[in-house]
């Protein structure tokens, strides 16, 4: 059984009172609540020592990107042995954002993984597709060679990572993939991932993300291959973010 995660991406949206009172109030209503799902928050840099400290074990501390050197001469980089030194274990890499506006490379979120991994950390590597992608019927073409940052791993540092299928498309739009489009998409995903690392890849968690609301949160995290969501707009309120919570908890 994959334990499901909720995992919200607060991208540059919230100063730090705001960041505080959501991370407290969430932390809060966890520790009321029963509920099976694994719970990550993604705030901005400059707060994830504070709110990792005041948070409890309920909820997870990520980051939201890393350097892809492990130290030295990268003015306003933050590398992973740093945001390791503050205890925190979840980095997501390979945002669409990350790739299309800063212009990441497959090569450096390669690069990005494998400093994780090195550092026994946990990556969430986002892949997905743009909707001309789609139309011209290269998306899965396209999934796959994005994929190629995890088919290089050995079994051992392979076995934790966690992927998000992201299509562009979907991301802040308020439209999302529906759930079909997404199984087939995370099934895709799963059978890569199974043609490298066999039985292990069946214990990978493949989050989708892209405008997952609480309206829509428990029909996509009830097919097969979905293992919860990567959640920008809709992890930015607690009651949104608990109702999705609620849906991965199921
Ligand atoms: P969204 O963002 O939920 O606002 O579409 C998702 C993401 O970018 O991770």
């Amino acid at each position: 059984m994959r334990r499901k995660i909720a995992a919200g991406n607060w991208k540059m949206s919230l100063d730090f009172d705001q960041s505080k009172n959501l991370a407290l109030s969430l932390d809060q209503k966890l520790n009321e609540t029963t509920g099976n799902a694994e719970v990550i928050i993604a705030p901005s840099f400059p707060f994830l020592n504070e709110l990792n400290q005041l948070t409890s074990d309920r909820l997870s501390v990520a980051a939201q990107n890393c350097a892809d050197a492990e130290s030295g001469a990268f003015t306003g980089e933050v590398s992973v042995s740093m945001l390791k030194s503050i205890g925190i274990k979840h980095v997501i890499v390979g945002h669409s954002e990350r790739r299309h506006i800063y212009g990441e490379s497959i090569d450096t979120i390669t690069k990005k993984t494998e400093l994780l991994l090195n550092e026994n950390m946990i990556p969430i590597v986002c892949v997905g597709e743009e909707l001309s992608d789609r139309k011209k019927n290269k998306h899965f073409d396209l999934v796959r060679n994005q994929l190629q940052s995890v088919l290089d791993l050995t079994p051992s540092r392979f076995k934790d990572v966690i992927i998000a299928y992201e299509p562009v498309w979907a991301i802040g739009t308020g439209e999302t993939a529906s759930p079909d489009q997404a199984q087939e998409m995370h099934a895709f995903i799963r059978s890569e991932l199974k043609s490298t690392y066999g039985k292990l890849a069946d214990n990978t968690r493949i989050l989708y993300g892209g405008s997952v609301k609480p309206g829509n949160a428990d029909e996509l995290f009830g097919r097969t291959d979905v293992d919860g969501g990567l959640v920008g707009g809709a992890s930015l309120n607690t009651e949104d973010f608990m109702a999705i919570i609620q849906a991965a908890s199921k």
